[in-house]
C-alpha cells in the first residue's frame, strides 16, 4: 500500500435501474405532447451502487490502498457505507446531509435499449461545503472528478490555493462548467484524464488542443473504449492497447476502473506505460461484471493477469511492498 495519501472527489450515488418489457414510444402519442403522461409498469427494480468516486475507491481497495473518499451523501447512505469500508475504503470523509438523499440516478431502460433516466443530485448538491483544509492528515493528491460543478471550481481553487497536486477528471461535467472553470482546472492540474469525446468537448468549449494540454500538464490520458488509451507527454504519445473481455461485456464504470488501476501504478511511482497497463486491466475487469462495482479480484491475482496480459517490463513486484 501506497504511503501517500489519496483523497477522491466526485459523486458517489446509487443507481435504480428498471426494465421496461414494452417499446416507450408505443406509448407516446406526439399529439398530446402538451399534457404527457406516462405510466411505465416494470418488471425489475435493482439498486447498484455508483457514482465515480465510489467506483474508483471500490477498485482501488481490490488493488490494495485504502482510498479516503471526500464526498456529502444523504441519509440512506449506511448500507452503502459498510459496503464501502468491508472491501477496505475510507469513508470518514463522507459527511451525511441530514434530510437528504444521496445522489440517485433512476433509468429505465425498454425493449429495445432506449432509456429514460433522470438524476436526482440530492446531498451532492451540498459537496462545495467540505473543503481540503479540513482533512488530516492533509492529502498528498487529490482526485476532482464528476460532482456538484460548485464544489469542483471550489476544488480546483483549493487545491491551487494550498500547493496540493491533483489529478482533473471533467468527464461528463464538461457540460455544465464553462470554459474559464476548465480551463483553470487543466491549466493548475497534474493529470488531466478524459475519453475522447470528452477530449473534443473541452477542445470545443475552451479551443485549448491536445498539444495545449500537453504542454500544459505533466501527462494528459485520453481513452478511446476498446481502442485502447494514450498517454500524452511533453516527450510525445504512448499508446496502451485495450484487453479484450474474457466474457460477455457491460462497460459502466470501465473509464472509473481504468483510473483506479492507474492511480495505483502511478502511487507505486510506476512508469506511466504501466500505470496505463494497469487502467486498462482493471478497466476489463470492470466490463467483465454487470455494474460498476461487481468485479472482485486481489492484487496477487491482478498481478498475475497482467503478466499474462502484457509481455512488459512493469516491475510490478514495487505493488506488493
Ligand atoms: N470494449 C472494450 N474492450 C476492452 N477494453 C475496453 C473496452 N471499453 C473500454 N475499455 C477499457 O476501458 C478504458 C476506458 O474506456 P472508455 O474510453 O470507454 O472510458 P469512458 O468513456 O470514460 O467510460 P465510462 O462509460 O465509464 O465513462 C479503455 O481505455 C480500455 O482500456
Ligand atoms: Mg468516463
Amino acid at each position: 500500500m501506497s504511503s501517500r495519501e489519496v483523497v477522491l472527489t466526485g459523486s458517489v450515488a446509487y443507481d435504480y435501474l428498471m426494465h421496461f418489457p414494452g417499446r416507450f414510444r408505443e406509448h407516446i402519442l406526439p399529439d398530446h405532447l402538451e399534457s404527457l403522461s406516462l405510466s411505465f409498469l416494470v418488471d425489475s427494480l435493482e439498486r447498484r451502487p455508483g457514482g465515480i468516486a465510489a467506483n474508483i475507491a471500490y477498485s482501488m481497495a481490490l488493488l490494495g490502498e485504502r482510498p479516503r473518499i471526500m464526498a456529502t451523501v444523504g441519509e440512506d447512505f449506511e448500507d452503502y457505507r459498510r459496503a464501502l469500508e468491508s472491501v477496505g475504503v475510507v469513508t470518514d470523509e463522507v459527511r451525511v446531509i441530514p434530510g437528504l438523499l444521496t445522489a440517485s440516478f433512476f433509468v429505465t431502460t425498454d425493449d429495445t435499449d432506449s432509456q429514460i433516466a433522470s438524476f436526482y443530485t440530492g446531498a451532492m448538491a451540498h459537496a462545495t461545503e467540505l473543503s481540503f483544509a479540513d482533512l488530516d492528515p492533509p492529502p498528498d493528491l487529490v482526485l476532482i472528478s464528476p460532482n456538484d460543478p460548485a464544489a469542483m471550481i471550489t476544488y480546483v481553487d483549493e487545491c491551487i490555493e494550498l500547493g496540493i497536486s491533483y489529478f482533473f477528471d471533467p468527464s461528463q461535467q464538461i457540460l455544465l462548467l464553462d470554459s474559464a472553470a476548465l480551463e483553470t482546472g487543466i491549466r493548475g492540474c497534474e493529470a488531466l484524464f478524459a475519453n475522447e469525446y470528452e477530449l473534443a468537448l473541452i477542445k470545443d468549449k475552451t479551443s485549448l488542443t491536445i498539444d495545449d494540454i500537453t504542454e500544459m500538464t505533466k501527462f494528459t490520458v485520453i481513452t478511446r473504449g476498446e481502442d485502447g488509451s494514450d498517454l500524452y507527454t511533453r516527450e510525445g504519445r504512448q499508446h496502451i492497447a485495450a484487453i479484450p473481455p474474457r466474457e460477455a461485456a457491460e462497460p459502466t464504470g470501465v473509464g472509473d476502473s481504468y483510473r483506479a488501476g492507474f492511480l495505483k501504478g502511478y502511487l507505486a511511482d510506476l512508469p506511466l506505460e504501466c500505470c496505463g497497463m494497469m487502467g486498462a486491466l482493471a478497466a476489463t475487469y470492470s466490463l467483465e461484471q454487470t455494474g460498476p462495482q461487481s468485479h472482485k479480484f486481489d492484487l496477487a491475482e491482478f498481478i498475475a493477469r497482467f503478466r499474462s496480459e502484457y509481455d512488459s517490463d512493469c516491475d510490478l513486484d514495487r505493488l506488493l511492498s
